[in-house]
């Protein structure tokens, strides 16, 4: 059975008994909804961490006005369950009032890394995210923090954020799970007609194609540009971005001479899907 923890004092005391236990303790924010994503996030915390906590927390701030706060899934029995499949030790459980109590008025933001892809058009969301992780992290102070690499800027602001603000938790990312076809896993997905959810695949399917074609130093444009046709083909649209990266700094590249990201942000229908491979 997986512990439930309500509040912060719950959280941080049962993270410092495990500490001080000489236990390792991981934690894994989530929105719940999970997927075998997130529980492939939990079991790599098993391998370097004796105890996982989960926390989920659909965070009201880092959703737009017109984003999809009040429908966003919402199964806790059904999440419970699976934790205690995957052998996780407990699951925090905060009300919005415990992570922003009356005059809550600090925020975090991270410059420079969220200037570009999903930073211009979705205002505001990483400040909200950064805030909540900073906040869940300072909450429980586990050893170590795990993140999917399918939230590739996001999970680039959170090491940003927990570096510059001295956090003293390891941040670690997680490689994407993916569908057999390649789609990758998301809570989102459910929002897919089936039509849709066939169409879905090409998304991956044009980032493996561009990272192929500019792996070797070859002009970005072109193949970028291949690439966007190929998605709005497929039926995508609107194609928000589709962006040859510097891995680390996120900075958008005309050649790839280092470590590379290929990442893109697309509706399909009134579903809008984001997905990233390495180049
Ligand atoms: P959520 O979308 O629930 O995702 C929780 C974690 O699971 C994130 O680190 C995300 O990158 C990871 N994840 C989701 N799908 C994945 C997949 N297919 N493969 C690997 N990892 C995957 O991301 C959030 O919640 C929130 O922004 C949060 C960090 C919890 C802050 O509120």
């Amino acid at each position: 059975p997986v512990l439930r923890l309500g509040d912060v004092a719950a959280l941080r005391g049962q993270v410092r008994a495990w500490r001080a236990a000489g236990e390792a303790v991981a934690l894994v924010p989530t929105m719940g909804a999970l997927h075998e994503g997130h529980l492939a996030l939990v079991r790599q915390a098993q391998r370097s961490c004796r105890r996982v906590v989960v926390s989920i927390f659909v965070n009201p701030t880092q959703f737009g006005p017109n984003e999809d706060f009040s429908r966003y899934p919402r199964v806790l029995e059904a999440d419970l369950a699976l934790l205690a499949e995957v052998g996780a030790d407990a699951a925090y459980l905060p009300d919005v009032a415990t992570m922003y109590p009356p005059g809550f008025s600090t925020t975090v933001t991270v410059a420079g890394l969220t200037e570009g892809l999903c930073g211009p058009l979705r205002p505001g969301h990483f400040a909200g995210v950064a805030t909540v992780v900073t906040k869940l992290l300072l909450q429980g102070l586990p050893d170590r923090a795990l993140f999917g690499e399918k939230d590739f800027q996001q999970l680039q602001v959170i090491r940003r954020a927990a570096r510059d603000l001295d956090v003293p938790v390891a941040i670690e990312g997680v490689p994407t799970v993916r569908e057999a076809d390649g789609l990758a896993l998301s809570s989102r997905n459910r929002y897919l007609s089936d039509e849709e959810r066939r169409t879905a695949p090409a998304m991956h399917r044009v980032l493996r194609q561009v990272a192929e074609a500019v792996r070797g130093g070859a002009p970005t444009a072109p193949a970028l540009a291949e690439g966007r046709e190929g998605l709005e083909a497929a039926g995508f649209g609107p194609v928000q971005y589709l962006s040859v990266n510097d891995a680390e700094s996120l900075v958008p590249l005309d050649r790839v001479a280092g470590p590379a990201r290929v990442l893109a942000a697309a509706y399909l229908g009134r579903t809008r899907l984001i997905d990233n491979v390495a180049v």
